[in-house]
């Protein structure tokens, strides 16, 4: 185990983390894998904690491995369901916050389109707060359930060769991985069309490329990404069928890299976009695998962060 002592009571970006830090977080989440083999699926070390999920934006995998993260550790859960809170008349963030606070929450998880919004409530509440993915800023966790996967299949994560394909402009998943596998020794490629590149990528530590074959070539892994519609006006994206035939992962394309390549993608998949359905199921294919490592490497934060919390009272 690394020889770090803890001390942050929030996660809020893998940016602001040391190496050491990573490595500690991805050494604790590979402790806790063996909980959820269990037949009581169940360890006491939150019990009589209280972790509420606020989520601004859809989830499925990072809201519901926090909350099953929360339940294996014995935490008490709250999912706030926003359509139905306060939120709708106005109330805003920090209130909203400051109010899960005089709650007693312990560990507020919050998602929102806007970059820094857990920044802003770190900053605001004494309780921890764990960043679920905040605009296109940072999604700490999913990268940290990427490096715990690649860790697991590839032995080391120093000296392999990622490469992230896809919408890399929008995506806080592609930033956090940047930051987190440059740490760790990784080196990472980015590639996709010139208008999903933002200027200046490169001063993270990642290489660019606009050619997928040289992406492919020798990658250890490829993580793929969807292009998020949702975050931009049309004209931001390419054509859905161009993009497909100019840069979508097929069984086709990867017959020139690597025979073990892993194929990653953190969800939500959109087949014959980004990544053929056969390729998405097939035998390279890791994606459910990265689902569920979020269940331990969300309990290693939820854990970390609440004992950094208690020794700061
Ligand atoms: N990967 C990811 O963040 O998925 P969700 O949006 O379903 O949480």
């Amino acid at each position: 185990m690394s020889d770090i002592r803890w001390q942050r009571k929030d996660l809020l970006g893998l940016e602001e983390l040391s190496r050491q830090e990573i490595e500690h977080i991805l050494e604790t989440a590979a402790s806790f894998k063996e909980v959820s083999t269990r037949d009581i699926k169940k360890v006491p070390a939150l019990r009589g904690k209280t972790v509420v999920n606020l989520f601004y934006e859809p989830s499925t995998r990072t809201r519901v491995s926090f909350e099953v993260a929360s339940k294996r550790l014995s935490a008490d859960v709250i999912n706030v369901a926003i359509e139905s809170s306060s939120v709708k008349k106005g109330e805003t963030l920090i209130d909203t916050g400051k109010n899960i606070q005089a709650l007693k929450a312990d560990i507020l998880v919050v998602r929102h389109a806007s970059a820094g919004a857990p920044v802003m409530l770190a900053r605001n509440l004494k309780i921890s707060v764990v960043n679920g993915g905040d605009g296109w800023h940072e999604h700490p966790t999913q990268a940290l359930l990427d490096m715990l996967t690649l860790k697991e299949k590839m032995g080391k994560i120093e000296g392999l060769n990622v490469s992230i394909v896809g919408d890399i402009g929008h995506s806080r998943v592609a930033r956090s991985n940047i930051w987190g596998l440059t740490k760790l020794g990784a080196k990472v490629k980015v590639c996709a069309p010139k208008m999903l590149i933002p200027e200046g990528i490169e001063k993270m530590g990642a290489t660019v490329t606009h050619d997928i074959n040289e992406a492919l070539a020798d990658a250890d892994a490829v993580n793929v990404l969807r292009m998020q519609f949702e975050r931009d006006s049309k004209t931001a994206f390419p054509d859905q069928i161009e993009y497909f035939n100019s840069f979508g992962i097929t069984k086709e394309r990867l017959k020139k890299a690597k025979k073990d390549i892993m194929v990653m993608h953190p969800g939500p998949i959109n087949r014959g976009i980004e990544i053929a359905s056969d390729v998405a199921d097939g035998e390279n294919s890791v994606i459910l695998e990265q689902v569920t490592n979020g269940i331990a490497a969300r309990m290693a934060v939820l854990y970390l962060v609440s004992q950094a919390q208690d020794e700061q009272r």
